[in-house]
């Protein structure tokens, strides 16, 4: 049998990143594939995971240049500094979130490296991929968190409480956008005790929302998307319709506590669903997180990184919301990265191969030249 494939695994070193692309979960399980592990000394500690750990689990542990000699494969969360790459094989595969629009000079620089880049947040939404969708993996973890972040800096409670001093009212919760995140968002802040409403532009969503116990605001008199849109996405929509999804949400957004902003666009910047003035109409105290900070925000003023007051109203900007959550999100990330290399891995060659459906979807480099067609366009 051939030797394995070469997996390297990467301590992420972007500022605010404290997840890693591999467990000892996943080490165990690529190993069993066929594959060798190569970990870089102190990659898991931000998500409690120490070296001996690793260790135990069959992989080998050293510093990058050490791990990355000969690696075949290198994982990662973000993608890592070209720079760094120089030890692994020729043609090696980068896969990790390589955020393609947001890094374009990094993705020219796997290609001048001859390296084969795979981003892993092009996955098709297709049934066999589902396991592989790191957006969806760490989407749902951000929808959990924004809620709780955003509960944690309203000054009064979620739940109604009837006490001898007196009853508490319920907090009033808006989710705009249900899409993995949103949805999270709606089922925490219901289960703390929220009064829940929630928005969207896809009509789909509005059986999925009612199913969760919350209530619906949507645009009537203008068309939103039918059905799942393209692959499950949302596309810009039309002037008439974001005037009339203003209007609609104006007064609704005057009487909420706490708002969770979702929407995303892919490829394009996130839409304005909030501007300064509906978040002067608000009442002080109020909160609002916007999980579209990294693609520009979805609320007028928001800033990314920090929690920023406008009118009394607090705004959470924090462009990695999955790393408030170390540990799960790094085992969900890593099963999505094992379930990748599992489902096409080839037993006589000890590596992956992709088919076309997938190969073509992720792809971003290959041969010296960046060839996926949404960074050509
Ligand atoms: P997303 O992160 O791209 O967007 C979040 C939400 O914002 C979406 O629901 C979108 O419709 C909404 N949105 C966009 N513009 C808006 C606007 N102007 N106003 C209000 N809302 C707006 O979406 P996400 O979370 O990635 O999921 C989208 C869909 O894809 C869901 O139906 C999900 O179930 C489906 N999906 C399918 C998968 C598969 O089959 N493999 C995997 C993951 C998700």
């Amino acid at each position: 049998m051939a030797t394995g494939a070469r997996i390297a695994v990467l301590r992420e070193r972007a500022s605010g990143e404290t997840r890693v692309s591999a467990t000892p979960e996943t080490v165990r399980k690529l190993i069993g594939l066929g594959a060798q592990l190569a970990v870089e000394s102190g990659a898991g500690l931000s998500a409690s995971i120490a070296d001996a750990d690793y260790l135990a689990a069959g992989a080998e542990v050293g510093p990058a240049e050490q791990v990355l000699a000969g690696a075949d494969i290198v994982f990662g969360i973000q993608g890592p500094d070209p720079a760094l790459l120089g030890p692994v094989r020729p043609g090696a595969w980068i896969v990790a979130g390589l955020d393609p629009f947001g890094q374009r000079v990094r993705i020219e620089g796997y290609a001048a490296a001859g390296l084969e880049a795979l981003a892993m947040e092009f996955m098709p939404r297709i049934t066999r991929a589902q396991s592989m969708d790191i957006l969806s993996s760490q989407s749902n973890l951000a929808g959990y968190k924004a809620v709780l972040v955003a509960a944690n800096l309203y000054g009064r409670a979620f739940p109604m409480m009837m006490t001898a001093a007196g009853t508490v009212s319920a907090a009033k919760a808006f989710v705009m956008g249900v899409g993995v995140a949103g949805l999270q968002a709606i089922a925490t802040a219901r289960r703390l005790g929220a009064q829940v409403s929630a928005t969207d532009v896809r009509s789909a969503t509005k059986e999925q929302i009612l199913s969760l116990g919350a209530k619906p605001i949507f645009v009537e008199n203008v068309a939103g998307i039918e059905g799942e849109g393209s692959g499950g996405y949302a596309t810009e929509m039309s002037e008439e319709y974001q005037r009339a999804q203003a209007e609609l949400v104006s007064s609704h957004l005057a009487k909420q506590d706490i708002v969770i902003t979702t929407a995303l666009i892919p490829g394009r910047a996130a839409p304005r669903l909030i501007s300064d003035a509906q978040i002067a109409a608000m009442k002080p105290g109020s909160v609002i997180f916007d999980l579209a900070a990294p693609q520009g925000g979805n609320v007028e003023g928001c800033v990314a990184d920090e929690v920023v007051e406008r009118h009394g109203v607090r705004i959470v900007g924090y462009s990695n919301t999955p790393a408030l959550l170390p540990a799960d999100a790094s085992a969900l990330f890593a099963r999505n990265l094992f379930n990748f290399l599992s489902a096409f891995w080839d037993k006589d060659q000890g590596r992956p191969v992709l088919d076309e459906e997938i190969g073509n979807a992720i792809r971003l480099t290959q041969g010296g030249k960046v060839v996926h067609e949404r960074l050509l366009a």
